[in-house]
């Protein structure tokens, strides 16, 4: 009843540099305290994508990696702050331990990958796209976007070939 519209696109990216380039420009759309949720399997350019928000937001791409021991890592930029999750060796209980609740309601761009294991978790509906409220201008400053959520699905094609579809609720 309340879920709001939703937009979607659509990107066939045939190299890793192009979709580091979408992540950059998405970016540009989002709020500073946006949630980004990235979904997709093993190396199908989550990461990528990630490291082109960072850019934009004028963290050196070098310091983005898929985060291995630390689950969780934050940068800040010249543009603003980001914070990278990797949920993917988690399960449910161990993703509620990691207090995510709060690094989401903090500061910066959150970007989360395997965002798709946040359904098991007891407060997922707070991030479920269809209670996001559409339109929410973020705190950000004036050069920034006004998109709270989006979520992104990543898929492999074939080599270089990486399907991205990007959902963003339509105010
Ligand atoms: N069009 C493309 N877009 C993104 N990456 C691509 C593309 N074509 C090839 N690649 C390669 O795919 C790999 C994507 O790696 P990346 O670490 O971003 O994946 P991931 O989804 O984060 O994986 P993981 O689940 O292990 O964290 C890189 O080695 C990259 O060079
Ligand atoms: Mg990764």
């Amino acid at each position: 009843m309340n879920r709001p519209e939703f937009s979607s696109r659509r990107i066939v990216s045939t190299s890793e540099g192009e979709t580091e380039r979408l992540g950059a420009e998405l970016a540009a759309t989002l709020s500073r305290d946006a949630l980004v949720l990235v979904e997709g399997n093993l190396g199908t350019g989550k990461t990528v994508l990630v490291r082109g928000i960072g850019r934009a937001l004028g963290i050196d791409p070098r310091e983005i990696q898929s985060p291995t021991y630390n689950l969780i890592h934050e940068h800040e930029g010249e543009h603003g702050r980001l914070v990278h999750v990797d949920l993917y060796r988690l399960e449910g209980d161990e993703i509620a331990a990691l207090g995510l609740e709060e690094i989401l309601d903090g500061e910066g761009i959150k970007a989360v990958e395997w965002a798709e294991r946040l359904h098991d978790w007891p407060v997922g509906s707070a991030v479920d796209m269809g209670t996001v409220d559409a339109g929410t201008v973020g705190t950000g400053t004036v050069d920034t976007g006004t998109v709270n959520t989006v979520r992104i699905r990543l898929q492999r094609l074939a080599p270089d070939e990486h399907e991205i579809v990007i959902e963003t609720p339509s105010a």
